[in-house]
């Protein structure tokens, strides 16, 4: 189906895993896609791959999501665009007192203030226009905590936050904002995790195996086409926090 032919989309991380995959699925529905990624090279194959109908002219800007400039650059591109997705992130696998303050801070600029300064640059143009969609790809560790990630958990349950604070203000500009909290999705992210820790992980979740950034997708792909969606925290885990 092409519910979304006309309009556009900027995609951050759109250049690999679940960005790529909600990219792909956006493209395919007719909407026009900018993805954003610190690699110029992904980026490029990325969008060479995308499926393309008439006025489908998919672009790429490269750049560092926690830096400020980067949404300047990226406003000044594509002043209005109909859907956000803040799927760019980074993990972390380490406790916190093996954790430099240098990453601590790093996970905090990409994986929170990234998702807070793109809402913040183009929520302006979305209310002028009232209409917009910005969907965060948060992580179940938000909800449930998980040994060897507290940064990066503290950084997405932000999120949780500013989602529902969001919602309260967007609404009576018909703009939505929602997040998705992903379980264990096979991606680069994961391939580099131990092998023990991703057995634990498998036997924690309930279905019997990892999802796909497919099925992250699709999630995106329901709140991009729901109307009646705002402030919410959907969750695509395979049962892993109903344990
Ligand atoms: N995979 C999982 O199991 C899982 C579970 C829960 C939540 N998540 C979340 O899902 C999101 C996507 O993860 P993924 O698994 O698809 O990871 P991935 O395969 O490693 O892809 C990450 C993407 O983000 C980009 N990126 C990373 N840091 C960036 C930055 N500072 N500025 C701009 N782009 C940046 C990467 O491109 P460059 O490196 O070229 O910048 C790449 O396109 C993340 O927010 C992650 O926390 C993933």
């Amino acid at each position: 189906m092409l519910d979304l032919v006309g309009r556009s989309c900027l995609i951050t991380g759109g250049s690999k895993g679940i960005g790529l995959a909600i990219a792909t699925r956006f493209a395919q529905a007719g909407a026009v896609c900018t993805l954003v990624a610190r690699d110029e090279q992904p980026l490029r194959n990325a969008v060479s791959n995308l499926a393309k109908c008439e006025h489908q002219n998919h672009r790429f800007l490269v750049g560092d999501v926690g830096d400020r400039e980067l949404w300047e650059r990226a406003v000044k591109l594509n002043p209005g665009i109909d859907i956000l997705v803040n799927s760019a992130g980074q993990s972390q696998s380490s406790l916190l007192l093996r954790t430099p303050v240098e990453e601590i801070d790093n996970l905090v600029r990409v994986n929170l203030l990234g998702t807070i300064y793109g809402t913040r640059f183009y929520f302006k143009e979305m209310a002028r226009l009232r209409k917009g969609c910005i969907i965060n790809i948060s992580s179940i560790l938000a909800s449930t905590g998980g040994g060897g990630s507290s940064v990066y958990a503290a950084s997405k349950s932000g999120l949780h936050g500013f989602v529902k604070s969001m919602a309260k203000e967007a609404s009576r500009f018909n703009v939505r904002i929602n997040n998705i909290l992903p379980g264990y999705i096979e991606t680069n992210m994961t391939a580099a995790v131990h092998s023990s820790a991703k057995a634990e992980a498998l036997m924690q979740t309930p279905l019997g195996r990892f999802g796909t950034a497919a099925e992250v997708a699709d999630a995106a792909y329901y709140l991009a086409t729901s109307d009646f969606v705002t402030g919410t925290d959907l969750i695509i885990d395979g049962g892993y926090a109903s344990r």
